[in-house]
């Protein structure tokens, strides 16, 4: 366990600040998580209230920072003098004694198309393997996800295969792919 205040780092990239979410992030997250089309590939349903994303940058946040992992962080644009979140990225614990994390992302619609997403999955996914040691980073998409798998494939993860009919999801079963990267394979 980590002290109850512990955040992750700040990480800067080329075009990003990405940030540990703090509660007065919801009136500006909410409008982007409460578009449909943002999750009609994710695990999470589109938020409908205020309070649906205060459980996110809030409860859920601060849950994922007292086990000292890098998730969620949240999306800033460095030339946004605001420091307003566009999305949010992050790699939790899948497996903790098997040393294994997952990757997990999403970007608001106005951004998407420019790349944004792997440049902030990179910088996480560093942190991940130099803060947290895991032996493997997996990711998982739902079938049909393409711009997701292009965001994998253009952070050197691999392919592994297709759980079929894994998931049962808003009244259908949805093929799952998993990808993953190792930590010989890290290129840092
Ligand atoms: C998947 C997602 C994170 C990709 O982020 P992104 O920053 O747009 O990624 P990129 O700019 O690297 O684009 C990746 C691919 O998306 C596709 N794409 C590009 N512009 C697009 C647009 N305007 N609309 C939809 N897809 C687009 C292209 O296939 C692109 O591949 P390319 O760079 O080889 O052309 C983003 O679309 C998203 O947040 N989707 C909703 C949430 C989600 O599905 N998260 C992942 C769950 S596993």
């Amino acid at each position: 366990m980590m002290p109850p205040d512990w955040r992750p780092p700040t990480l800067t990239t080329e075009r990003l600040v990405l940030r540990p979410f703090e509660e007065a992030d919801a009136p500006a997250l909410f409008p982007l998580a409460a578009n449909p089309r943002v999750t009609r590939f994710t695990l999470w349903e589109h938020h409908r209230t205020l309070d649906d994303t205060l459980v996110f940058v809030r409860d859920y946040a601060q849950s994922r920072y007292m086990e000292g992992t890098p998730e969620p962080y949240a999306i800033t644009l460095k030339d946004d003098p605001a420091g307003l979140p566009v999305g949010a990225v992050g790699c939790f614990w899948a497996s903790r004694p098997n040393a294994a994390m997952e990757l997990g992302y999403w970007l608001a619609e106005p951004y998407w198309g420019r790349g944004l997403t792997a440049e902030a999955c990179r910088a996480v996914v560093a942190e991940a393997f130099a803060t947290c040691h895991p032996e493997r980073v997996q990711a998982r998409v739902i079938a049909g996800n393409g711009p997701s798998r292009r965001v994998l494939d253009k952070l050197g993860f691999r392919y592994e295969g297709a759980l079929r009919s894994a998931l049962f999801r808003r009244g259908r079963y949805e093929d799952v792919l998993y990808y993953s990267i190792l930590r010989p394979e890290w290129p840092m």
